[in-house]
């Protein structure tokens, strides 16, 4: 019987070394679309000084050309410019555009991952939209530089290199949208630009990155999968735009009054970069339970660039109506808001859930 099941077993094996031997003969390396936005990457020297630039010059076609080395990858890799801009003038409509594609491509087996070529202010943002409204296994690589390509040593042709590596590699499916920087993977819900200076200019608000990239391929760290435990399903092709919600930067002998006057302004959501734990002087928490009592939904985040903001911490947050954006910064605490606020997600069990959805294991309130 044992010999039986070992000759069947053996069978399978071969059958399925044909396959891919079958595959790889047939010349169907992984294929790579590098989809373009602009940023340092595509930047150029402006004469301001030794290093003034101004971002958005080069094409996609002129930037791959200028590292050596992609070529001789086993990749295929195809480009597309979306839109050549500085990313602090990112948008809704652009990262509309972004998710569409990246969906189209998916469905027609256009691609079996994605590279986005990205300014470094905004990526994470950008990256972190994509990964609330994609549900997809292929891998989405964010990368961008710190030096225009004109500079003495450039990071873009490396930081592009190493991208498109991970972009094609088998470990990297299921693990949702990541940012490639100076040979660091970070995972989106946690990269974080962390230096206006240096080239190592990205670093994780949590664990630190997930894995890295080398002159040997693209290590992991972590095992994948963990971004598909998410608690919500968001349809972004119905979205048409993103409700205002302000961000309100807090320090200490504050008042409430810039977080009044952003709703009187039309603030449909607020999310507070408190000091701390989330935390705020007292007239800006009674500012919080006024506008939550009108029907804006308030999210407590931190300025503090590592950690996390726990629900029910120092005070109780149902007693003001406020929520806790647990693992999210700020700016991607934002992003999610629009999307709940856009999607009419009333429900506070469901919208606390949607900020604990990706951390399995850890959620304040289970959907019903
Ligand atoms: N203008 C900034 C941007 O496009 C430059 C920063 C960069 O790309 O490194 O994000």
């Amino acid at each position: 019987m044992k010999l039986k099941r070992l000759n069947f077993l053996v069978g399978l094996l071969s059958l399925l070394v044909l396959f891919l031997a079958g595959r790889i003969e047939a010349g169907t390396l992984p294929r790579v679309l590098v989809l373009a936005t602009g940023g340092t990457i595509a930047g150029a020297a402006n004469g301001n000084s030794d290093t003034g630039y101004s971002a958005g010059q080069l094409g996609i076609e002129e930037i791959i050309k200028s590292a050596p080395g992609i070529d001789s990858l086993p990749v295929s890799v195809k480009a597309e410019q979306v839109v050549n801009i500085s990313s602090q003038d990112m948008n809704f409509e652009v990262w509309r555009k972004l998710a569409m594609r990246i969906s189209q491509a998916v469905e027609n087996e256009e691609a079996d991952g994605f590279v986005i070529t990205h300014g470094t202010d905004t990526m994470e943002e950008t990256a972190f939209f994509l990964s609330q409204v994609l549900d997809i296994d292929n891998p989405v690589v964010f990368v961008g530089s710190m030096r225009p390509a004109t500079q003495i040593s450039a990071d873009g042709p490396q930081n592009l290199l190493d991208a498109i590596k991970t972009a094609s590699c088998i470990d990297s499916f299921g693990r949702g949208v990541m940012i490639c920087f100076n040979g660091r993977i970070l995972d989106a819900r946690h990269a974080v630009k962390a230096s206006c200076l240096e080239v190592t200019a990205f670093d994780s608000t949590i664990g630190g990155s997930i894995g890295f990239t080398d002159g040997h391929g693209v290590h992991y760290i972590t095992p994948g999968g963990l971004h598909k435990h998410k608690t919500y399903k968001l349809d972004f092709t119905k979205i048409t735009e993103l409700p205002k919600t302000d961000v309100i930067y807090i320090c200490a002998d504050m008042d409430g009054g810039m977080i009044r006057d952003c709703v009187k302004r039309g603030a449909k959501g607020v999310v507070i970069a408190g000091v701390g734990d989330g935390n705020m002087p007292e007239d800006c928490l009674k500012a919080c339970k006024e506008v939550s009592a009108q029907g804006v939904q308030v999210v407590r985040s931190s300025r503090v660039f590592q950690g996390y903001t726990h629900r029910d911490h120092e005070f109780k947050d149902a007693d003001y109506g406020t929520y806790a954006a647990y693992d999210l910064n700020p700016a991607k605490a934002r992003i999610l808001l629009q999307l709940l606020l856009a999607c009419k997600v009333s429900d506070p069990q469901k919208i606390q859930a949607a900020f604990n959805g990706d951390r399995h294991g850890v959620l304040y309130y289970i959907e019903k």
